[in-house]
Protein backbone atom coordinates (compact mmCIF):
# COMPACT_ATOMS: atom_id res chain seq x y z
CA UNK A 1 0.00 0.00 0.00
CA UNK A 2 1.99 3.14 -1.45
CA UNK A 3 1.65 5.81 1.27
CA UNK A 4 -0.40 9.11 0.04
CA UNK A 5 0.35 12.22 2.39
CA UNK A 6 -0.76 15.00 0.76
CA UNK A 7 0.92 18.50 1.12
CA UNK A 8 -0.49 20.84 2.91
CA UNK A 9 -0.27 24.98 1.24
CA UNK A 10 1.65 27.66 3.21
CA UNK A 11 1.11 28.50 6.88
CA UNK A 12 2.07 30.52 9.84
CA UNK A 13 1.28 28.84 12.76
CA UNK A 14 1.86 30.55 16.59
CA UNK A 15 2.10 28.16 19.31
CA UNK A 16 0.96 30.18 22.29
CA UNK A 17 3.10 28.28 25.37
CA UNK A 18 5.55 27.55 22.95
CA UNK A 19 8.12 26.63 25.76
CA UNK A 20 5.40 24.72 27.65
CA UNK A 21 5.41 20.85 28.26
CA UNK A 22 2.26 19.96 25.27
CA UNK A 23 4.41 21.82 23.26
CA UNK A 24 7.13 20.14 24.07
CA UNK A 25 6.28 16.82 24.08
CA UNK A 26 3.36 16.30 21.54
CA UNK A 27 3.07 19.42 19.36
CA UNK A 28 6.72 19.80 18.37
CA UNK A 29 7.37 16.57 17.56
CA UNK A 30 4.38 16.24 16.04
CA UNK A 31 5.28 18.47 13.37
CA UNK A 32 8.28 17.59 12.80
CA UNK A 33 6.92 13.83 11.91
CA UNK A 34 4.75 15.93 9.50
CA UNK A 35 7.95 17.47 7.82
CA UNK A 36 9.28 13.63 8.05
CA UNK A 37 6.59 12.56 6.35
CA UNK A 38 6.72 15.10 3.32
CA UNK A 39 3.51 16.90 4.80
CA UNK A 40 4.98 20.39 5.67
CA UNK A 41 5.49 23.03 2.97
CA UNK A 42 8.75 24.93 2.31
CA UNK A 43 7.05 28.27 3.13
CA UNK A 44 5.64 26.78 6.45
CA UNK A 45 6.31 28.97 8.95
CA UNK A 46 6.07 28.16 13.14
CA UNK A 47 6.31 30.82 15.71
CA UNK A 48 6.94 30.06 18.99
CA UNK A 49 5.30 32.49 21.40
CA UNK A 50 6.02 32.38 25.16
CA UNK A 51 6.97 34.49 28.15
CA UNK A 52 10.77 33.33 28.21
CA UNK A 53 13.47 35.74 27.34
CA UNK A 54 14.33 33.38 23.78
CA UNK A 55 15.40 34.38 20.41
CA UNK A 56 14.86 32.35 17.54
CA UNK A 57 17.90 30.11 17.72
CA UNK A 58 17.57 29.34 21.52
CA UNK A 59 14.04 28.70 20.70
CA UNK A 60 16.01 25.73 17.86
CA UNK A 61 18.34 24.77 20.44
CA UNK A 62 14.85 24.14 22.85
CA UNK A 63 13.09 22.02 20.17
CA UNK A 64 16.57 20.57 18.96
CA UNK A 65 16.14 19.04 22.90
CA UNK A 66 12.75 17.98 22.69
CA UNK A 67 12.97 16.17 19.68
CA UNK A 68 15.74 14.04 20.89
CA UNK A 69 13.90 13.30 23.99
CA UNK A 70 10.53 12.37 21.82
CA UNK A 71 12.07 11.14 18.31
CA UNK A 72 13.97 8.19 17.89
CA UNK A 73 17.35 8.61 16.88
CA UNK A 74 17.11 7.11 13.53
CA UNK A 75 14.39 9.50 12.10
CA UNK A 76 16.43 12.42 13.50
CA UNK A 77 19.09 12.84 10.99
CA UNK A 78 21.01 16.24 11.11
CA UNK A 79 20.29 17.73 8.06
CA UNK A 80 16.70 16.62 8.33
CA UNK A 81 16.63 18.29 11.76
CA UNK A 82 17.83 21.46 10.99
CA UNK A 83 15.75 21.96 7.86
CA UNK A 84 12.83 21.02 10.29
CA UNK A 85 14.37 24.00 12.85
CA UNK A 86 14.85 26.62 9.91
CA UNK A 87 11.36 26.52 10.10
CA UNK A 88 11.18 27.81 13.48
CA UNK A 89 10.99 31.58 14.95
CA UNK A 90 10.43 32.89 18.19
CA UNK A 91 8.70 36.03 20.26
CA UNK A 92 8.89 36.44 23.80
CA UNK A 93 4.98 38.02 24.17
CA UNK A 94 3.02 38.41 27.27
CA UNK A 95 -0.22 37.40 27.23
CA UNK A 96 -1.46 40.27 29.33
CA UNK A 97 0.52 42.92 28.64
CA UNK A 98 1.85 44.90 25.64
CA UNK A 99 5.10 43.67 24.98
CA UNK A 100 5.61 41.08 21.97
CA UNK A 101 2.74 41.79 19.70
CA UNK A 102 4.46 44.30 17.83
CA UNK A 103 6.94 41.67 16.72
CA UNK A 104 4.73 38.83 16.57
CA UNK A 105 2.38 41.15 14.03
CA UNK A 106 5.48 41.46 12.22
CA UNK A 107 6.51 37.96 11.58
CA UNK A 108 3.42 37.00 10.13
CA UNK A 109 2.59 36.90 6.51
CA UNK A 110 -0.86 38.16 4.26
CA UNK A 111 -1.31 35.29 1.82
CA UNK A 112 -1.13 32.52 4.01
CA UNK A 113 -3.31 30.24 6.25
CA UNK A 114 -2.92 31.54 10.09
CA UNK A 115 -3.60 29.71 12.88
CA UNK A 116 -3.04 30.44 16.58
CA UNK A 117 -2.77 27.40 18.98
CA UNK A 118 -3.40 28.33 22.36
CA UNK A 119 -1.56 26.05 24.34
CA UNK A 120 -1.60 27.60 27.50
CA UNK A 121 -3.38 27.63 31.10
CA UNK A 122 -6.92 27.85 30.56
CA UNK A 123 -7.37 31.28 32.16
CA UNK A 124 -5.35 32.83 29.65
CA UNK A 125 -7.85 31.94 26.59
CA UNK A 126 -9.99 34.75 26.41
CA UNK A 127 -6.85 37.16 27.55
CA UNK A 128 -5.33 35.40 24.27
CA UNK A 129 -8.48 35.74 21.94
CA UNK A 130 -8.65 39.43 22.93
CA UNK A 131 -5.11 40.32 22.39
CA UNK A 132 -4.96 38.39 19.02
CA UNK A 133 -8.54 40.51 17.80
CA UNK A 134 -6.70 43.41 19.43
CA UNK A 135 -3.84 43.90 17.27
CA UNK A 136 -5.33 42.92 14.29
CA UNK A 137 -4.13 39.21 13.27
CA UNK A 138 -7.19 37.53 13.08
CA UNK A 139 -7.54 38.02 9.37
CA UNK A 140 -10.64 35.57 7.75
CA UNK A 141 -8.03 32.73 6.93
CA UNK A 142 -7.49 32.98 9.92
CA UNK A 143 -7.90 29.95 12.86
CA UNK A 144 -7.42 29.91 16.66
CA UNK A 145 -7.14 25.98 18.54
CA UNK A 146 -8.07 25.72 22.02
CA UNK A 147 -6.56 23.09 24.47
CA UNK A 148 -9.04 20.92 27.12
CA UNK A 149 -10.10 21.61 29.46
CA UNK A 150 -12.91 23.73 27.78
CA UNK A 151 -14.94 25.42 30.53
CA UNK A 152 -14.78 23.61 34.27
CA UNK A 153 -18.54 23.49 33.99
CA UNK A 154 -21.54 24.61 31.86
CA UNK A 155 -21.45 28.34 33.35
CA UNK A 156 -17.56 28.59 32.41
CA UNK A 157 -17.85 27.07 29.07
CA UNK A 158 -20.44 29.00 27.80
CA UNK A 159 -19.14 31.85 29.02
CA UNK A 160 -15.76 30.92 27.29
CA UNK A 161 -18.02 30.44 24.05
CA UNK A 162 -19.57 33.71 24.35
CA UNK A 163 -16.39 35.17 24.35
CA UNK A 164 -14.85 33.90 21.45
CA UNK A 165 -17.62 34.47 19.32
CA UNK A 166 -17.22 38.08 19.86
CA UNK A 167 -13.79 37.50 18.02
CA UNK A 168 -14.30 34.85 16.13
CA UNK A 169 -16.43 32.77 13.74
CA UNK A 170 -17.43 29.29 14.90
CA UNK A 171 -15.78 27.98 11.76
CA UNK A 172 -12.38 29.19 13.04
CA UNK A 173 -12.72 27.69 16.36
CA UNK A 174 -11.05 24.51 16.31
CA UNK A 175 -11.50 22.61 19.98
CA UNK A 176 -9.15 20.13 20.52
CA UNK A 177 -10.12 16.47 21.72
CA UNK A 178 -7.45 14.52 21.04
CA UNK A 179 -9.09 10.85 21.40
CA UNK A 180 -11.10 12.07 18.03
CA UNK A 181 -7.67 12.30 16.49
CA UNK A 182 -6.35 8.69 17.35
CA UNK A 183 -6.74 6.16 14.18
CA UNK A 184 -9.02 3.99 15.65
CA UNK A 185 -11.51 6.67 16.58
CA UNK A 186 -11.51 7.11 13.33
CA UNK A 187 -12.18 3.63 12.16
CA UNK A 188 -15.02 3.61 14.56
CA UNK A 189 -16.81 5.66 11.74
CA UNK A 190 -14.88 3.44 8.78
CA UNK A 191 -16.32 0.70 10.45
CA UNK A 192 -19.76 1.63 11.12
CA UNK A 193 -20.27 3.61 8.31
CA UNK A 194 -18.16 2.03 5.22
CA UNK A 195 -19.54 -1.91 5.98
CA UNK A 196 -23.11 -2.79 5.11
CA UNK A 197 -22.72 -5.53 7.98
CA UNK A 198 -22.78 -3.85 10.94
CA UNK A 199 -25.26 -1.03 10.27
CA UNK A 200 -28.29 -3.25 10.76
CA UNK A 201 -27.79 -4.64 14.10
CA UNK A 202 -26.44 -1.28 15.14
CA UNK A 203 -29.28 -1.10 17.65
CA UNK A 204 -31.10 -2.25 21.26
CA UNK A 205 -32.71 -5.23 19.29
CA UNK A 206 -29.28 -6.64 19.03
CA UNK A 207 -26.79 -4.94 20.82
CA UNK A 208 -26.92 -6.08 24.57
CA UNK A 209 -24.61 -3.29 25.94
CA UNK A 210 -21.51 -1.13 25.06
CA UNK A 211 -18.38 -0.73 27.51
CA UNK A 212 -16.12 1.81 26.86
CA UNK A 213 -12.80 1.75 29.13
CA UNK A 214 -9.97 3.62 29.37
CA UNK A 215 -7.49 2.46 32.13
CA UNK A 216 -4.03 3.82 32.47
CA UNK A 217 -1.20 3.03 34.53
CA UNK A 218 0.01 6.22 35.11
CA UNK A 219 -1.12 8.22 38.04
CA UNK A 220 -1.39 12.22 38.24
CA UNK A 221 2.13 12.46 38.00
CA UNK A 222 3.58 15.96 38.29
CA UNK A 223 -0.11 17.31 37.38
CA UNK A 224 -1.40 17.20 40.61
CA UNK A 225 -2.90 20.50 41.26
CA UNK A 226 -4.42 20.59 38.20
CA UNK A 227 -5.88 17.27 38.01
CA UNK A 228 -7.08 17.78 41.77
CA UNK A 229 -9.59 20.49 40.48
CA UNK A 230 -10.87 18.35 37.79
CA UNK A 231 -10.83 14.33 38.66
CA UNK A 232 -11.84 12.01 36.45
CA UNK A 233 -15.14 13.10 35.33
CA UNK A 234 -13.83 16.23 34.38
CA UNK A 235 -10.42 15.08 32.96
CA UNK A 236 -12.03 12.15 31.00
CA UNK A 237 -15.77 12.08 30.88
CA UNK A 238 -16.69 14.92 29.82
CA UNK A 239 -14.29 14.50 26.90
CA UNK A 240 -12.88 11.68 25.80
CA UNK A 241 -15.27 8.89 27.18
CA UNK A 242 -18.31 11.69 25.54
CA UNK A 243 -16.78 11.35 22.30
CA UNK A 244 -16.03 7.79 22.08
CA UNK A 245 -19.93 7.59 23.29
CA UNK A 246 -21.10 9.63 20.31
CA UNK A 247 -18.98 8.16 17.77
CA UNK A 248 -20.22 4.48 18.71
CA UNK A 249 -23.67 5.75 19.15
CA UNK A 250 -24.59 8.41 16.72
CA UNK A 251 -27.30 7.81 13.71
CA UNK A 252 -25.53 7.99 10.39
CA UNK A 253 -24.32 11.74 9.20
CA UNK A 254 -25.91 12.51 5.71
CA UNK A 255 -21.99 12.95 4.28
CA UNK A 256 -18.62 13.06 6.64
CA UNK A 257 -18.71 16.84 6.61
CA UNK A 258 -17.68 18.67 9.85
CA UNK A 259 -21.67 19.76 10.46
CA UNK A 260 -23.19 16.74 9.38
CA UNK A 261 -20.95 14.79 11.70
CA UNK A 262 -21.09 17.30 14.87
CA UNK A 263 -25.13 17.50 14.38
CA UNK A 264 -25.25 13.99 14.76
CA UNK A 265 -23.07 13.95 18.31
CA UNK A 266 -24.88 16.59 19.60
CA UNK A 267 -28.21 14.53 19.43
CA UNK A 268 -26.41 11.74 21.44
CA UNK A 269 -25.25 14.13 24.10
CA UNK A 270 -28.87 15.51 24.30
CA UNK A 271 -30.74 12.12 24.41
CA UNK A 272 -28.21 11.15 27.41
CA UNK A 273 -30.57 10.63 30.70
CA UNK A 274 -29.23 12.30 34.30
CA UNK A 275 -27.46 9.34 35.87
CA UNK A 276 -28.75 8.30 39.55
CA UNK A 277 -25.63 8.12 41.94
CA UNK A 278 -26.57 4.62 42.42
CA UNK A 279 -25.30 4.03 38.84
CA UNK A 280 -22.36 5.78 39.45
CA UNK A 281 -18.56 4.32 40.96
CA UNK A 282 -16.00 7.03 42.27
CA UNK A 283 -12.69 5.78 43.17
CA UNK A 284 -9.19 7.17 44.37
CA UNK A 285 -6.00 4.96 44.09
CA UNK A 286 -4.36 3.77 47.35
CA UNK A 287 -0.61 2.97 47.70
CA UNK A 288 0.97 -0.19 46.43
CA UNK A 289 3.49 -1.97 45.23
CA UNK A 290 5.70 0.89 45.88
CA UNK A 291 3.76 3.07 44.11
CA UNK A 292 2.20 6.52 46.20
CA UNK A 293 -1.03 6.74 46.39
CA UNK A 294 -3.61 9.90 45.24
CA UNK A 295 -3.27 11.84 48.26
CA UNK A 296 0.28 11.97 48.46
CA UNK A 297 0.63 12.65 44.64
CA UNK A 298 -2.01 15.81 45.12
CA UNK A 299 -0.35 16.51 48.36
CA UNK A 300 -3.26 16.95 50.30
CA UNK A 301 -4.29 14.19 52.81
CA UNK A 302 -7.94 15.49 52.54
CA UNK A 303 -8.70 15.09 48.84
CA UNK A 304 -12.09 13.76 47.99
CA UNK A 305 -11.22 14.14 43.98
CA UNK A 306 -11.87 10.99 42.12
CA UNK A 307 -8.97 9.15 39.65
CA UNK A 308 -11.62 6.76 38.94
CA UNK A 309 -14.87 6.43 37.74
CA UNK A 310 -17.48 3.83 36.38
CA UNK A 311 -20.84 4.45 35.76
CA UNK A 312 -24.11 3.38 33.74
CA UNK A 313 -25.45 5.36 31.47
CA UNK A 314 -28.55 5.60 28.95
CA UNK A 315 -29.57 7.23 25.85
CA UNK A 316 -33.35 8.04 25.32
CA UNK A 317 -33.59 7.55 21.96
CA UNK A 318 -35.44 4.94 19.56
CA UNK A 319 -31.91 3.51 18.51
CA UNK A 320 -30.59 3.12 21.98
CA UNK A 321 -33.73 2.61 24.37
CA UNK A 322 -32.80 -0.26 26.67
CA UNK A 323 -29.28 -0.79 25.84
CA UNK A 324 -27.04 0.40 28.82
CA UNK A 325 -23.44 1.58 27.99
CA UNK A 326 -20.84 1.64 30.58
CA UNK A 327 -18.41 3.68 31.10
CA UNK A 328 -15.10 3.52 32.88
CA UNK A 329 -11.89 5.14 33.13
CA UNK A 330 -8.87 5.32 35.70
CA UNK A 331 -5.42 6.24 36.48
CA UNK A 332 -3.28 4.01 38.35
CA UNK A 333 -4.97 0.94 37.04
CA UNK A 334 -3.45 -2.33 36.32
CA UNK A 335 -2.74 -2.14 32.56
CA UNK A 336 -2.91 0.59 30.19
CA UNK A 337 -6.41 -0.57 27.83
CA UNK A 338 -8.66 1.90 25.95
CA UNK A 339 -11.52 0.14 24.07
CA UNK A 340 -15.16 0.32 23.24
CA UNK A 341 -16.79 -3.03 23.38
CA UNK A 342 -19.96 -3.97 21.15
CA UNK A 343 -21.63 -6.84 23.22
CA UNK A 344 -24.17 -8.30 21.05
CA UNK A 345 -27.62 -10.22 21.88
CA UNK A 346 -27.15 -14.00 22.33
CA UNK A 347 -28.82 -15.88 19.21
CA UNK A 348 -32.95 -15.87 19.28
CA UNK A 349 -33.49 -19.27 19.56
CA UNK A 350 -30.23 -22.16 19.55
CA UNK A 351 -30.88 -25.32 17.35
CA UNK A 352 -27.84 -26.61 19.40
CA UNK A 353 -27.21 -28.56 22.89
CA UNK A 354 -27.63 -25.84 26.01
CA UNK A 355 -23.76 -26.92 26.80
CA UNK A 356 -22.85 -26.67 22.56
CA UNK A 357 -24.53 -23.03 22.93
CA UNK A 358 -21.71 -20.42 21.80
CA UNK A 359 -21.09 -16.90 23.09
CA UNK A 360 -22.63 -13.89 22.22
CA UNK A 361 -20.73 -12.05 19.48
CA UNK A 362 -18.86 -8.98 20.61
CA UNK A 363 -16.74 -6.50 18.75
CA UNK A 364 -14.27 -4.81 20.54
CA UNK A 365 -12.49 -1.19 18.97
CA UNK A 366 -8.71 -1.57 20.39
CA UNK A 367 -7.94 2.61 20.87
CA UNK A 368 -4.28 1.72 22.39
CA UNK A 369 -2.85 -0.63 22.96
CA UNK A 370 -2.11 -2.77 20.15
CA UNK A 371 -4.58 -0.84 17.84
CA UNK A 372 -7.19 -2.70 16.00
CA UNK A 373 -10.18 -4.48 16.02
CA UNK A 374 -11.89 -7.96 16.95
CA UNK A 375 -14.79 -9.76 16.40
CA UNK A 376 -15.50 -12.57 17.94
CA UNK A 377 -17.55 -15.25 16.29
CA UNK A 378 -19.07 -18.74 17.46
CA UNK A 379 -17.46 -21.38 15.27
CA UNK A 380 -17.49 -25.02 15.60
CA UNK A 381 -14.71 -26.50 17.49
CA UNK A 382 -12.65 -28.51 14.78
CA UNK A 383 -12.45 -32.56 15.26
CA UNK A 384 -14.76 -35.75 16.17
CA UNK A 385 -17.09 -35.26 19.27
CA UNK A 386 -20.23 -33.71 18.10
CA UNK A 387 -21.32 -30.08 17.63
CA UNK A 388 -19.26 -27.92 20.16
CA UNK A 389 -19.09 -24.21 19.67
CA UNK A 390 -16.25 -21.80 20.61
CA UNK A 391 -15.68 -18.52 19.94
CA UNK A 392 -12.89 -17.66 18.21
CA UNK A 393 -11.32 -13.81 17.56
CA UNK A 394 -11.54 -12.46 14.02
CA UNK A 395 -8.35 -10.17 14.89
CA UNK A 396 -7.68 -7.56 12.52
CA UNK A 397 -4.52 -6.17 14.46
CA UNK A 398 -3.56 -2.66 12.62
CA UNK A 399 0.44 -3.10 12.68
CA UNK A 400 0.35 -7.23 11.34
CA UNK A 401 -2.53 -6.07 8.84
CA UNK A 402 -1.13 -3.33 7.59
CA UNK A 403 2.29 -3.63 8.12
CA UNK A 404 4.60 -0.67 7.78
CA UNK A 405 1.83 1.78 6.85
CA UNK A 406 0.48 0.86 10.35
CA UNK A 407 3.50 2.78 11.79
CA UNK A 408 3.28 5.86 9.45
CA UNK A 409 0.19 6.28 10.92
CA UNK A 410 0.36 9.89 12.22
CA UNK A 411 -0.06 10.64 15.71
CA UNK A 412 -3.77 12.12 17.04
CA UNK A 413 -1.68 15.75 17.90
CA UNK A 414 -0.50 15.43 14.06
CA UNK A 415 -3.24 14.47 12.47
CA UNK A 416 -5.62 17.36 13.94
CA UNK A 417 -2.98 20.26 13.57
CA UNK A 418 -2.47 19.43 9.72
CA UNK A 419 -6.85 19.38 10.00
CA UNK A 420 -6.29 22.95 11.17
CA UNK A 421 -3.80 24.02 8.31
CA UNK A 422 -6.48 22.16 5.80
CA UNK A 423 -9.59 23.69 7.64
CA UNK A 424 -11.02 20.72 8.28
CA UNK A 425 -13.27 20.94 11.62
CA UNK A 426 -14.98 17.37 11.70
CA UNK A 427 -12.39 15.98 14.42
CA UNK A 428 -12.95 19.08 16.73
CA UNK A 429 -15.78 20.08 19.42
CA UNK A 430 -18.54 22.61 17.99
CA UNK A 431 -19.66 24.96 20.62
CA UNK A 432 -22.97 23.68 21.47
CA UNK A 433 -21.36 20.10 21.82
CA UNK A 434 -19.26 21.11 24.57
CA UNK A 435 -21.66 23.18 26.36
CA UNK A 436 -24.27 19.93 26.23
CA UNK A 437 -21.70 17.37 27.52
CA UNK A 438 -21.27 20.15 30.54
CA UNK A 439 -24.84 20.34 30.58
CA UNK A 440 -25.15 16.26 31.33
CA UNK A 441 -21.82 16.06 33.31
CA UNK A 442 -22.52 18.93 36.02
CA UNK A 443 -25.41 17.70 38.03
CA UNK A 444 -23.25 14.50 38.76
CA UNK A 445 -20.52 16.55 39.65
CA UNK A 446 -22.80 18.99 42.02
CA UNK A 447 -23.73 15.65 43.29
CA UNK A 448 -20.50 14.77 44.87
CA UNK A 449 -20.50 18.28 47.20
CA UNK A 450 -20.47 17.82 50.79
CA UNK A 451 -22.12 14.44 50.30
CA UNK A 452 -20.08 11.93 52.31
CA UNK A 453 -22.09 9.26 51.18
CA UNK A 454 -20.58 9.71 47.78
CA UNK A 455 -17.13 9.75 48.21
CA UNK A 456 -14.44 7.92 46.36
CA UNK A 457 -14.02 4.06 47.22
CA UNK A 458 -10.46 3.39 47.65
CA UNK A 459 -8.83 0.81 44.97
CA UNK A 460 -5.54 -0.53 45.28
CA UNK A 461 -2.79 0.97 42.87
CA UNK A 462 -1.89 -1.06 39.80
CA UNK A 463 -5.64 -3.32 40.20
CA UNK A 464 -8.49 -3.11 38.12
CA UNK A 465 -10.19 -0.87 39.99
CA UNK A 466 -12.77 -0.48 43.28
CA UNK A 467 -14.64 -3.64 43.75
CA UNK A 468 -18.05 -1.82 43.71
CA UNK A 469 -17.15 -1.16 40.04
CA UNK A 470 -17.19 -5.04 39.32
CA UNK A 471 -20.71 -4.58 41.26
CA UNK A 472 -22.21 -2.33 39.07
CA UNK A 473 -21.82 -4.42 36.25
CA UNK A 474 -22.74 -7.49 38.10
CA UNK A 475 -25.58 -6.70 39.37
CA UNK A 476 -27.09 -6.08 35.77
CA UNK A 477 -25.71 -9.60 35.09
CA UNK A 478 -22.80 -8.74 33.12
CA UNK A 479 -18.89 -8.16 33.47
CA UNK A 480 -16.84 -5.97 32.33
CA UNK A 481 -13.93 -6.92 29.68
CA UNK A 482 -10.54 -7.43 32.10
CA UNK A 483 -8.03 -5.04 32.16
CA UNK A 484 -4.31 -7.09 30.87
CA UNK A 485 -1.60 -6.51 30.31
C1 LIG B 1 -5.57 13.96 28.77
C2 LIG B 1 -5.83 13.94 30.24
O1 LIG B 1 -6.55 14.73 28.11
O2 LIG B 1 -5.59 12.64 28.26
C3 LIG B 1 -4.80 13.08 30.94
O3 LIG B 1 -5.79 15.26 30.76
C4 LIG B 1 -4.75 11.69 30.33
O4 LIG B 1 -5.08 12.99 32.34
C5 LIG B 1 -4.61 11.78 28.80
O5 LIG B 1 -3.65 11.00 30.88
C6 LIG B 1 -4.75 10.41 28.16
O6 LIG B 1 -4.39 10.49 26.80
P1 LIG B 1 -3.81 9.23 26.03
O7 LIG B 1 -3.70 9.69 24.61
O8 LIG B 1 -2.49 8.91 26.66
O9 LIG B 1 -4.79 8.12 26.23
Amino acid sequence: MASRIIPVGPFDLVVFGGTGDLARRKILPGLYRRYLAGQMPKEAQLIGAARSKLDADGYRAFVREALEEFIPEAQRPVETVQGFLAHLQYVSINALGPEGWQELSQLLRGDVVRAFYFSVTPSLFSALAAKVHQHGLAGPDCRIVIEKPFGHNLASAKALNAELATYFDETQVYRIDHYLGKETVQNLMAVRFGNILFEPLWNAQYIDHVQITVAETVGVGGRGSYYDQSGAMRDMVQNHLMQLLCLTAMEPPAQFDPDAVRDEKLKVIRALQPVAQADIVRGQYMAAGGMPGYLEDVGDPASSTESFVAMRASIANWRWKGTPFYLRTGKRMRARMSEIVVRFKQTRHSIFDEEARGKPNELAIRLQPNEGIDLRVTIKEPGPGGMRLIDVPLDMTFAEALGPDAEAVPDAYERLIMDVIRGNQTLFMRGDEVEAAWAWTDPIISAWKGDRRLLPMPYEAGGPGPEEALALMHRDDRRWKDIRV
